[in-house]
């Protein structure tokens, strides 16, 4: 008899976004004549960069011909792509990150997701709340929670780190000890943004409790003030206890064509039952060259792009006006006596909704036709809490705004 991994039933059933389909649904048969504006899902909509679509075609002429095809490439990716990324991601910016620390991947969400394979079961995971729910749901899967509880509203076993209005959504350190923290800076679906000394009582954290943090930095390219880091490896320390997810996917419009990558210092260790040091980077390099064989040769070719002349002018023009939705939507929530956070320096504005979360969403779709997610789908302290996105275009971001300030 094949069995299941049982995990999968403690799963909760992911009734965020088909809820959220659903009211939608409802809303357009009832009301076939009223164009909706999407400012929920994460997704962007503006076309990639034309430095990435030039080096695509290019790369992809080359696949047409015997001379100059391409077949498997090299599963970490390959080097002309990892040394664009450690010179101008990293070295630029002052930590000393090496091409051969940089794994390209096909997404930042499954490496996030994945990443929690090469530990052991019985570890202490602490995720934060409200979060980018595949933290949660990989390690439930993986057995690392006990079950749902209904009562808590949260899995058993998991160690929940609370974001509020108090702590501005930057959670405090956890109050018992933990072995592996997830963090996400900017923060989805918060917006919130951490500062250097925040990330390093993190760093000193994992420092002194062998502990380790796996850092998501998707929304990297959004931070404009300058006084704020854009990777965890500007901290000192860092590179003993991070690892840190990054992705094309919001800052050059990757969405579609997939391309990410994590960084896996040399330096950093995970130990053994009797405590021997083991490089995370040694497990991490056997665990992606088993399962995966690398990005394809026009999409690393497409990514290099993003680093060139014209690329890094193109990707800030393009950050540059998803930033200028959100800081115009947050003007508007505001005028209107909503309190935000986010949309300086991070794509989503978070806005209190002074009660509940769905009764807000449901407003706004049936009175200005405007879906938004409603922020206790993001976990229990998103309770009272919207998510707007700032991914559509002006226009559509102006008549969403100009319709919520009629009905709100
Ligand atoms: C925090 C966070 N990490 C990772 C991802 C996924 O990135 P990718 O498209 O590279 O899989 C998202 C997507 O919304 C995200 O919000």
């Amino acid at each position: 008899m094949i069995k299941i991994n049982q995990h999968y039933q403690k799963l909760q059933a992911s009734y965020l976004f088909s809820n959220i389909a659903k009211r939608v649904a409802a809303f357009q048969q009832a009301n076939p004549d009223k164009a909706l504006i999407k400012l929920g899902i994460g997704d962007v909509t503006r076309a990639l960069p034309e430095a990435c679509v030039s080096a695509f075609h290019a790369a992809v002429d080359e696949m047409a011909s015997d001379a100059t095809f391409h077949g498997y490439g090299p599963e970490q990716g390959y080097d002309f792509l990892r040394e664009a990324i450690a010179r101008n991601d990293f070295q630029a910016r002052g930590a000393d990150i090496q091409a051969d620390e940089v794994f390209v991947s096909d997404g930042a969400k499954c490496d996030s997701g994945n990443f929690q394979e090469i530990f052991s079961t019985d570890i202490k995971v602490a995720i934060t709340d409200p979060v980018y729910p595949v933290y949660v749901d990989t390690n439930v899967m993986a057995g690392r929670s006990g079950d749902w509880n209904s009562e808590t509203g949260r899995y058993d076993g998991l160690v929940y780190l609370d974001g509020n209005r108090e702590n501005g959504f930057i959670p405090a350190l956890p109050e018992e000890p933990v072995d592996l923290i997830y963090l996400c800076f900017p923060n989805n679906p918060t917006g919130s943004t951490a500062t250097r000394a925040q990330l390093k009582e993190w760093v000193d954290y994992a420092r002194a409790n062998k502990a380790l943090i796996l850092f998501d930095a998707a929304y990297e390219a959004f931070v404009q003030d300058e006084t704020l880091p854009h990777s965890i490896y500007e901290v000192e320390g860092a590179k003993e206890v991070a690892i840190e997810f990054r992705s094309f996917s919001k800052t050059a419009g990757f969405t579609g064509t997939r391309c990410a990558f994590t960084v896996v210092p040399k330096e950093c260790m995970a130990y053994t039952e009797g405590g021997e040091a083991v490089s995370v980077h040694s497990l991490w390099n056997r665990r992606h060259t088993t399962k995966f064989n690398s990005v394809s040769y026009p999409v690393q070719r497409a990514a290099e792009a993003v680093y060139s002349e014209a690329g890094q002018k193109q990707v800030k023009e393009l950050v540059a006006y998803y930033l200028n939705n959100a800081r115009y939507i947050r003007e508007k929530m505001e005028a209107l006596g909503y309190e935000c956070i986010g949309g300086e320096n991070s794509p989503y504005i978070w806005i209190d909704g002074k009660g509940d979360s769905w009764a807000f969403f449901d407003k706004l779709l049936n009175q200005a036709a405007v879906v938004c997610t409603p922020g206790a789908g993001f976990g229990k302290c998103g309770e009272g809490y919207i998510r707007i996105s700032a991914f559509n275009s002006f226009e559509n971001v102006k008549t969403a705004m100009d319709r919520i300030s009629q009905h709100l």
